[in-house]
Order: C-alpha cells, then sequence, then structure tokens
C-alpha cells in the first residue's frame, strides 16, 4: 500500500452572527471525524452489508491543523474572520479577503477548509484537483462542519468535510454524475452502477441501474446518505485519491 500522507490543514472560521464562530473545539472534533474516516477507523464500519467488507478501504490520508503560517509563524492551525456577509454562496466570495471572506493559504502545502455560513441549504463544496490555487480547499456549512458546537442533525456527523475531501481527493459522486441515469461513472471499479443520489437513512438493498442483489452502496461517503448513514470508502476509491496525493497533489505528500 501507499505510504500514509499527513497533509496539513487550516480551517478558516468565516462569521456574521456569533454563533458562526464555532469554538476550537468544534473544529477539533471535525479533524477527529477525518482521521477516522480517511483511516478506515471510524467505529460505524459495522453498517457496511458483508457482501461489500472486503472493499472497504484505507485511504491512508491523515490530517493535522497547521503549526507554522504562510510566514513561519506558530499557528493553532484555525483562522477567524468577522465578516459583513449573512450568508455566502458557492462562488468563492467566502475565499477572498476583497469580497468578504479570507484568502487561501499557498494550495500546495494547506488544505484549506472555510467554515461558514451558507444559503441555498448548500452543505459544503468543493474544487477538484487541477484548478486555481486561490480558491482550493472546500467550503462547508458551520452547521455541518464537526460533531460539536453548532453542527446540527442529520449532518453533525462531520461527513459533509469528509465528503468535500474526498472531491479535494479527486473522488466523483458514486451515482456517476449523471441525474439519475445508468451511463454515468465515477471512473472506480469496485463501487456498484447506480442511477442518482441517495439521501436520509435508506434501507439495504436499495436497487437501481439493474444493480441488484446488492444494490446500491449507499453507505459510501459519496453518496447524499444522512451523516449517521454513511461510514465507507472502498478500496479503488483510496486508490484513486492515492493517486491525485502521487500527482497533482503530490506537494502536499511532501
Ligand atoms: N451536497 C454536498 C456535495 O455534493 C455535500 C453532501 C454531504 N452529505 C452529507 N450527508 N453530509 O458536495
Ligand atoms: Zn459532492
Ligand atoms: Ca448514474
Amino acid at each position: 500500500p501507499p505510504r500514509v500522507v499527513r497533509v496539513p490543514v487550516v480551517v478558516h472560521v468565516v462569521w456574521h452572527d456569533e454563533a458562526q464562530n464555532i469554538s476550537d473545539d468544534q473544529v477539533h472534533s471535525q479533524i477527529t471525524v477525518l482521521n477516522a474516516d480517511f483511516r478506515k477507523r471510524n467505529a460505524d464500519l459495522t453498517k457496511v452489508p458483508q457482501v461489500w467488507q472486503s472493499v472497504v478501504g484505507d485511504a491512508r490520508v491523515e490530517f493535522a491543523l497547521a503549526t507554522t503560517d504562510p510566514n513561519g509563524a506558530p499557528t493553532s492551525g484555525i483562522t477567524r474572520t468577522r465578516t459583513g456577509t449573512t450568508a455566502f454562496d458557492t462562488d468563492d466570495a467566502v475565499k477572498s479577503a476583497a469580497t468578504g471572506g479570507v484568502d487561501a493559504w499557498p494550495a500546495g502545502t494547506y488544505l484549506n477548509i472555510w467554515a461558514c455560513q451558507l444559503g441555498g441549504g448548500v452543505l459544503g463544496y468543493a474544487q477538484f484537483p487541477g484548478g486555481p490555487a486561490a480558491t482550493d480547499g472546500v467550503v462547508v456549512l458551520h452547521s455541518s462542519f464537526g460533531t460539536t458546537g453548532t453542527a446540527a442533525a442529520p449532518f453533525n456527523g462531520g461527513r459533509t468535510t469528509t465528503h468535500e475531501v474526498g472531491h479535494w481527493l479527486n473522488l466523483r459522486h458514486i451515482w456517476g454524475d449523471d441525474g439519475e441515469g445508468c451511463g454515468g461513472d465515477d471512473f472506480v471499479a469496485d463501487t456498484p452502477n447506480q442511477g442518482g443520489p441517495n439521501y436520509g437513512k435508506p434501507t439495504w438493498p436499495t436497487m437501481s441501474c439493474q444493480n441488484g442483489p446488492d444494490g446500491d452502496m449507499f453507505m459510501n461517503f459519496m453518496d447524499y446518505t444522512d451523516d449517521d448513514a454513511m461510514c465507507c470508502f472502498t478500496v479503488g476509491q483510496a486508490a484513486r485519491m492515492a493517486a491525485c496525493l502521487a500527482g497533482p497533489r503530490a506537494s502536499l505528500a511532501a
């Protein structure tokens, strides 16, 4: 297997109302979830049906809040910025001081995570590898971030960030991003072909695209189920993330 990669993380807390200025504890709770989920150490892996236990993957990625800032000064790995913006959109405004947010730290050295208020019911969004450095990273709704503080059910398991970091490491949605069709591909061989996204807490098996008897792998982090219904990456997804960390994101694995 590839060696374990440890990614330095900066969490940019951008707040308008006091409650959005989430605690250090809430940030730390998210890092804890990432380190369990990307090392196949999460306690809820027992939710994977027996037929898929052998394809559950250890992504071999670990995350640590940065201890040195871009100027070489000691840091907690958390920045805090007050904004006049009541809710951000998916237009990347939160990623720039000029538009009410805070600039990214160098994307070749840090995983940038912005935690803020988002409008329109969006839980989070990510930039795939290969995009502009200034907007690289993931954005997560503060109330879907971590497992304590403002984190609210059913998205208080830290899995929105797990899902977004999956995209950041080049994972596609498990249904192939073709709406409800059966022709889409997530470019991973060990995930079943699946029609569209699943929501909530489905009952296994849930079939689509003639993928019976086992059906959709709706407990995969790259589906849209509730935080307490998703629990795994596959071996194939782990390989795709390793390829990203050996390729376009190699500087983070230095
Ligand atoms: N809608 C978001 C995306 O496509 C994230 C969904 C996260 N789901 C969850 N159960 N936390 O990137
Ligand atoms: Zn997604
Ligand atoms: Ca599909």
